[in-house]
């Protein structure tokens, strides 16, 4: 079983992220992490907690986590995940307790725990993650991977037509808080980030014959999802925005799913049109070879991913 902590801000999608974690056979979870991001920190440590009470895994441990960005103020999200930020399922007030640790505490402490063995999962903006490095710069090389739901490289259509930040170009999680994902771009960690050329594609598409099994099914996440696309179907968007984050899980648990790149890529953190926008060196000449080389997600099997992640919501 490979060991994961799940960074996020859920968030929908984080949320079903979370379940998915959770119920895989071949990941172990050791701890979900919150971060200020779609929703103000106190409201994503409490649907992470929601999330885990839906599935009776509260033995799971809950951190609060960076309420605010490394350098600057929170942006508001321009895509709504509803007013609860679980695309309206509305559960209830959790009741198990958060984590007595801070997530940056929780992050450091269980990385030395396990040396080499945890993958730290990021499906929200990378401020717990950045703070972590910053203040215990040791624990780079006790970081086996980190795969994030971060950035958009250009490499298809979806990457832009499908841009989550709040510039053209930008994706939601380097937009938030690019200074974060800029030192955790260059840590030497190996980093693995699936953009918006992947994680948006219009091909992550459950059919309206999944999503009435999924409403009718017996177990409450399986409603929970159908209920998170409804609401997205509502808004006028496609049923992948209920599980962008799910692909970062997916590949912790087989890499396979998805093809992968390395490139140089350099994270822009200046204000104005470009902020937020994680810029691919992919020249044949004259790369500029200070940027640090990450493994980007080029290409995924889609139905392959939707298919493990159906068995899991379902299992
Ligand atoms: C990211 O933006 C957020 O709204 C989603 O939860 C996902 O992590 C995609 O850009
Ligand atoms: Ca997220």
């Amino acid at each position: 079983m490979k060991k994961i902590i799940l960074d996020c801000d859920p968030g929908m999608d984080d949320s079903v992220a979370i379940i998915m974690a959770a119920k895989s056979p071949d990941l172990e979870l050791l701890a979900v992490t919150s971060v200020n991001g779609n929703y103000p920190v106190d409201v994503t440590c409490a649907n992470a907690r929601k999330t885990l009470e839906l599935i009776r895994r509260t033995d799971i441990p809950v951190a609060r986590g960076m309420a605010r960005p490394m350098v600057r103020n929170s942006p508001g999200d321009p895509f709504s995940h509803g007013r609860d930020g679980q695309g309206e399922n509305f559960l209830p007030d959790p009741v198990m307790p958060v984590s007595s640790l801070h997530a940056v505490e929780l992050i450091i402490e269980t990385v030395k725990r396990y040396p080499r063995e945890v993958h730290l999962v990021a499906t929200g903006p990378m401020t717990n993650i950045a703070m972590a490095l910053v203040k215990e710069p040791d624990i780079k090389p006790l970081i086996a991977s980190i795969i994030a739901i971060s950035g958009s490289f250009g490499l298809n259509d979806y990457a832009f037509l499908n841009a989550t930040g709040d510039t053209p170009q930008s994706e939601w999680n380097v937009y938030v808080d690019p200074e974060a994902a800029d030192i955790v771009y260059r840590s030497g960690i190996p980093l693995t980030a699936l953009g918006l050329d992947v994680a948006t594609h219009f091909d992550v598409n459950f059919s309206e014959g999944d999503v009435k099994h999924f409403r009718t099914y017996y177990n409450k996440e399986a409603n929970f999802l159908a209920r998170v696309i409804d609401f997205v179907h509502a808004r006028g968007f496609e049923a992948y925005c209920a599980v962008i984050d799910c692909m970062a899980v997916g590949y912790a648990i087989d890499p396979d799913l998805v093809e992968t790149i390395r490139v140089h890529v350099g994270v822009e953190t200046k204000d104005g049109l470009t902020l937020g926008m994680t810029v691919a060196d992919r020249r044949h000449h004259h790369v500029w070879k200070h940027l640090p080389v990450i493994a980007v997600g080029r290409h995924a099997d889609y139905d392959r991913f939707l298919k493990l992640l159906a068995g899991l919501i379902l299992l």
